[in-house]
């Protein structure tokens, strides 16, 4: 649907007043009405580092969900201002590992006498504390696009790696990328007495995957794939990492957002594309390709839209601006000092991958 006009006017004119105090980030799963106002679009890579990047800007309203807007507070100064135009745009992935059961892990797995091979690799999509938890063992953040050289790093410093908190995501990468079986990937399930996980299998396992996943990717499946194969003859099925093994197993190109928009940008006219990732992605992709003579399809209508992203929508976002141009700093996301010392330790060994 179109954008409010008074809406758009009102965003536009807090802007203007607000000059260059205020960079605002649009991750690619935002809604058309908020991404038209961002300064800039990316990935969560892409994001944490141009956040890092913006010495200058006061304030950084951070479309995207919560952990977003924590990594760009601990990447920026402390004189700069992180906002989420809405407090409740989080990311139900993130909230499947918390500080307590990833404590309670590495208790397992030093009792089962494994602790000290291990190196923690934590997705992005993970709360400050955790990316503090990976910094203090010595472990590195990771994200879609670089997942991979994350774990060559990890297997330089360690023999076993664990995984958190998005079981898919490590998987895929561990099988994909690194040739580790899937009988050596074992699953660590917090809800269960010692992660459902015998210390004989915690010993010969290599990667030890958080059981996580995200609600919106982990709803493809492989019916999705073998049905729109049918649908569309010759389709290119293109996914992103965060679904499951077997529908990764069976699409064409694997990547994150900004791979996907780049493997996109370099197709042929005439090509079709069925793409397995957020909605509000895929459709823009779609509008966007559509006069390029590029067939985008959505790889399963079943699927809808992340909802915690599409909290941030244009209301909310024309509240944070105009507040800011008014001199009301609202929805600060603050990460407390000590918490932000190991978790930028993790945060700057991934910035530094090869
Ligand atoms: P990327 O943008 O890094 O591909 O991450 C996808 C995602 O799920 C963000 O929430
Ligand atoms: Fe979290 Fe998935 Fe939404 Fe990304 S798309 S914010 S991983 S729930």
């Amino acid at each position: 649907a179109p954008s409010d006009p008074d809406l758009v006017e009102r965003a536009r004119a807090a802007k203007e007043k607000l000059g260059n105090k205020v960079f605002v980030l649009g991750h690619h799963y935002q809604r058309d009405e908020v991404i038209q106002f961002a300064d800039v679009t990316g990935d969560s890579f892409k994001l944490a580092r141009d956040a890092a990047a913006r010495p200058e800007a006061e304030y950084i309203v951070f479309c995207g969900v919560h952990f977003m807007a924590e990594s760009a507070d601990i990447l920026t100064s402390d004189e700069q201002k992180v906002v989420l135009p809405d407090l409740a745009a989080g990311c139900s992935m993130a909230d499947m590992a918390t500080a307590e059961q990833v404590a309670e892990c590495w208790d397992v797995l030093t009792e089962a006498g494994v602790a000290e091979q291990v190196v923690p690799v934590s997705y992005m999509n993970s709360s400050a504390d955790i990316k503090a938890f990976t910094g203090k063992h010595g472990g590195t953040i990771c994200t879609s696009s670089n997942a991979k050289r994350a774990l060559e790093w990890a297997f330089q410093q360690g023999e076993k790696v664990l995984f958190l908190p998005d079981q898919h995501l490590g998987r895929n990468t561990a099988v994909r990328d690194m040739g580790i079986s899937l009988e050596d990937c074992v699953v660590y399930n917090p809800h269960k007495p010692n992660g459902g996980l015998t210390a004989e299998e915690l010993r010969a396992a290599k990667m030890i995957l958080w059981r996580g996943h995200c609600s919106v990717h982990g709803r493809f499946n492989l019916d999705s794939v073998n049905d729109v194969r049918e649908r569309i003859p010759g389709v290119n099925v293109l996914v992103h990492p965060e679904c499951k093994h077997e529908v990764v197993a069976a699409a064409d190109h694997v990547g994150s957002t900004e791979h996907i928009i780049r493997t996109l940008e370099a197709a042929p006219a005439g090509s079709k594309w069925a793409i397995g990732t957020e909605l509000n992605l895929v459709r823009r992709l779609a509008n966007r390709f559509a006069p390029e003579g590029k067939e985008v399809v959505f790889l399963d209508k079943t699927v809808c839209f992340c909802s915690t992203m599409n909290r941030i929508d244009l209301p909310h976002l024309v509240w944070a601006l105009e507040s800011l141009a008014e001199g009301n700093l609202v929805n600060r996301i603050q990460v407390d000092q000590e918490t932000e010392k190991f978790a930028k330790l993790a945060l700057e060994r991934m910035l530094a991958l090869p």
